[in-house]
Order: structure tokens, then sequence, then C-alpha cells
């Protein structure tokens, strides 16, 4: 893994959160994200992505005040454009199955998919789902998957990783930051 005085991968990069338990881990992943990714960091909540994890947090993490919802009605810049058009890239993660389908019917529900829609077909944007397997192998997220691949957005697939129900290694986890990082670098590449 590159250390902070290497290179960034880019200028600006929006990480959006969601309802997926694995929401719990990501501040310390935020913060190592802004070492190696990016100078400026922006984090995107969902409601239910507050459940998992604290807006405060992220927004100690990250820099810069983490935005929910509610901030697109109070904060005169208008968030899910400004964010979308400074953007180098937007990286979703964890990616629930709620928020793959908003997404991939342009059902702009949320300040996320609001901001999704928004953004420049020249920017990538970057799902990394995580979801319980049989949620995964689910027909239907399998269908918006496919509608987004289609649409060309990208998709880093689940990995196995430890279950917090039992402990047990099973399938539906985020990739390590090492290689999401050698995937987004190849994204930026392209
Ligand atoms: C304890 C708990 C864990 C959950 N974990 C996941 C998960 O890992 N992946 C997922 O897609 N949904 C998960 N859900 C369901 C989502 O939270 C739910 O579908 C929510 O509406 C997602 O909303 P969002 O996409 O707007 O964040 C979980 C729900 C609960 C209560």
């Amino acid at each position: 893994m590159e250390t902070n005085t290497s290179p960034k991968l880019c200028s600006t990069i929006v990480v959006g959160i969601t309802g997926a338990v694995a929401a719990a881990w990501m501040p310390e992943r935020v913060f190592a994200m802004r070492q190696v990714f990016a100078s400026n960091l922006h984090v995107v909540l969902t409601e239910a992505a507050t459940k998992f994890v604290s807006s405060f947090a992220l927004s100690l993490v990250s820099g810069n005040p983490a935005l929910m919802d509610r901030d697109m009605w109070t904060s005169l810049d208008i968030p899910h454009i400004s964010l979308a058009k400074s953007a180098d890239i937007v990286l979703i993660m964890p990616a629930s199955a709620a928020t793959l389908s908003r997404c991939a019917s342009a059902r702009n529900s949320d300040l996320l998919s609001t901001l999704i829609s928004a953004v420049p077909s020249s920017t990538p944007v970057v799902f990394v789902p995580s979801m319980n397997e049989n949620m995964w192998r689910n027909p239907l997220v399998s269908k918006n998957v496919k509608r987004l691949r289609s649409a060309g957005y990208h998709i880093i697939e689940p990995v196995d990783a430890i279950e917090l129900s039992n402990g047990e290694e099973s399938f539906g986890g985020m990739v390590d930051l090492e290689r999401l990082f050698h995937e987004l670098k190849a994204i930026l590449a392209d």
C-alpha cells in the first residue's frame, strides 16, 4: 500500500455510504482513503447508514462535513450538483441492495442517488456492494447489478469476509483497501 507521501490517485473523491452493516467499518477506511486516494474526500450518507456509523465520526476522519438527505434542502450550494461536478470519482462503499436498486432505476429519492444521477458520464462511479450471499444472488439484485454495469457503472464484487452474526467467514464483504486502491487506479487510468 502506498504511503501518504506517494502521489494521490486524484484530487476529489465522493464516498457514498449506505445502510449495509459494513458501513460500521468505514471511518477507519475513509481516513486511510483520505491519506492515499484524494486530498478532498466528501462523505454522503443515506439515512439507513446513520444506524451503523456516526456522521460526526465520518466528518472528523474525512475532513469535511458528512452530508445527509437533509442537506439537500438546507445547503445553498446544492450538494448533489456541486459534488457531482467536482468529483474525479464517486465510490459507493458499502453499496446496499436497496441503493443498487434505486440507482439502477434512477429513482432519485435521496441525496446519494440524486447525486449519482447528476455525475457527468466521463466521471467514474464505482459501487462496492456488500450484503448477505442470498441477497447478492437474488435474481432481482443481479438484474440491478447488470443494469448498472450496462449503464457504464463499475462494480467491485463482494468477497469472503467474517460475518458479524456468527463470526464465521462467509461471502458478501467488501474488498480490502489495497485491492480497492488498485481497482480505482486502473479505473482512473482507463
Ligand atoms: C442489522 C442490519 C444489517 C443490514 N445489512 C445489510 C447489508 O449488509 N446489505 C444490504 O444490502 N442491506 C442490509 N440491511 C438492510 C438495509 O439497511 C435496508 O435495505 C435499507 O433500506 C438500506 O437503505 P439505503 O440503501 O438507503 O442505505 C441491513 C439491515 C439491518 C437492520
